[in-house]
């Protein structure tokens, strides 16, 4: 029950929905493909760096902005990926997660009133934020089965109220990957309405089909009205981590720093070098983890299939959706509460990431950064549904 003083402006904040089902993970003891974490560690050298870090005494308040070689490496991994330059002193932000930096970078722009036209569903963490800043949510749908933007809808959700733009590609929950021409139009329209850009771009490295992510920071006008934001949570697979960045103009990046140094002040001392070690040396292991990861895309996407499902096959993130319907189920979040008892698994309902919750209603999200064990036997468990 909400407590009677709980401030209005938090109404919606309450126990987040992956919280929710990771406890009742545990206490049934079920397969969780639900929370979006991998359940093996990133690379060994940077487990070793973040280990030698601590046990040399790096253990104190660090750079507010963050390092320099995690800031440096920050700009050199955007650089060589993306070819997009930014200066490692004035324009990149260390943060704790992606989390913060959006969380900071909202509450940094957003005026009580002003609108941010954000993709829906969204990251749970994007309502709050708004809501936290006062601002109005205004989705843009991506809607099953195919989950497509309709860019005729995104054109039409601008207002002389719209003052940012929040987007997510690779996209969770959905999984889709924003085409060129599909940035290339938001760009336009961000330009045209003269708006800030927030960027979540957490997913960049976890892209299959041969799809090569684009950064919206690269198309023209952008690079200096985009937030650009990603994490090594994702990456290194290092959710625990909570070490995340923003990069973006200098003149934004210290209206974002200011507002960050009085949520957090610093972010996670030892593992600042280990994440820049990562950055610098880890694109072979990123490559291989990513690989690892389009197959076991498909090994779920064919366990859910046989289950009479018919998955939407995403090109990033590790997140998979199906419609519940052909399970007997009309609703996303009644089949998610019933199936750790009827079988031993946990998924997470698509519509909690919706304010049109009946759009997201019969849809169910599953995660796929598991261990093939893991995965196989989640599939073998799900197989009790067909009765
Ligand atoms: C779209 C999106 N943005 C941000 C985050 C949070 O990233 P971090 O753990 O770095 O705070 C997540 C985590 O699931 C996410 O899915």
């Amino acid at each position: 029950m909400a407590s009677p003083w709980k401030a209005a402006r938090v109404r919606s904040a309450t126990a987040t929905i992956f919280a929710e089902m990771s406890a009742l993970a545990v206490a049934t003891n079920s397969v969780n493909l639900g929370q979006g974490f991998p359940d093996t560690d990133g690379p060994e050298f940077m487990l070793d760096e973040a280990m030698a870090a601590i046990a040399s005494g790096i253990n104190q308040y660090p750079p507010g902005k963050g390092i320099a070689p995690l800031r440096k490496a920050i700009a050199d991994h955007c650089e060589r990926r993306y070819g997009l330059n930014y200066d490692p002193d004035t324009e990149v932000l260390v943060t704790t997660g992606a989390t913060e930096a959006l969380a900071a970078a909202i509450l940094a722009f957003v005026d009580p009133g002003d609108e941010v036209i954000a993709l829906e569903p969204f990251y749970d963490s994007y309502a709050a934020s708004i809501e936290l800043a006062g601002g109005v949510r205004v989705g843009v749908g991506l809607f099953g089965p195919d989950f497509r933007l309709d860019l005729d809808e995104f054109g039409a959700a601008f207002s002389p109220r719209t003052k940012v733009l929040l987007i997510n590609s690779p996209h969770n929950p959905t999984g889709v990957v924003l085409s060129y021409d599909e940035l290339d139009e938001i760009a336009r329209l961000a330009v045209a309405n003269d708006v800030l850009v927030i960027c979540d771009e957490v997913y960049e490295h976890l892209i299959f089909d041969g799809a090569k992510h684009l950064p919206l920071a690269a198309f023209p006008g952008m690079r200096n009205r985009t937030v650009r934001i990603s994490s090594a949570g994702k990456t290194f697979s290092a959710t625990g981590w909570k070490i995340g960045w923003a990069l973006c103009t200098p003149e934004l990046i210290s209206e974002v720093t200011a507002v960050k140094q009085f949520l957090t002040y610093v972010s996670g001392a030892p593992f600042q070098p280990a994440v820049a070690r990562a950055l610098n040396e880890g694109d072979a292991w990123v490559e291989t983890q990513r690989a690892d990861l389009e197959r076991k895309r498909d090994r779920l996407a064919e366990g859910l299939s046989d289950l009479g499902l018919t998955p939407s096959v995403p090109r990033g993130t590790y997140f998979m959706t199906t419609d519940v319907t052909p399970l007997g189920y009309a609703d996303g979040v009644e089949f998610c509460r019933d199936l750790p008892t009827r079988c031993g698994v946990v998924a997470i309902p698509h519509q909690v990431f919706y304010d049109r919750v009946d759009a997201g209603r019969p849809y169910v999200r599953w995660a796929f950064c598991k261990q093939d064990h893991v995965l196989d036997e989640g599939i073998a468990r799900l197989s009790k549904l067909r009765g």
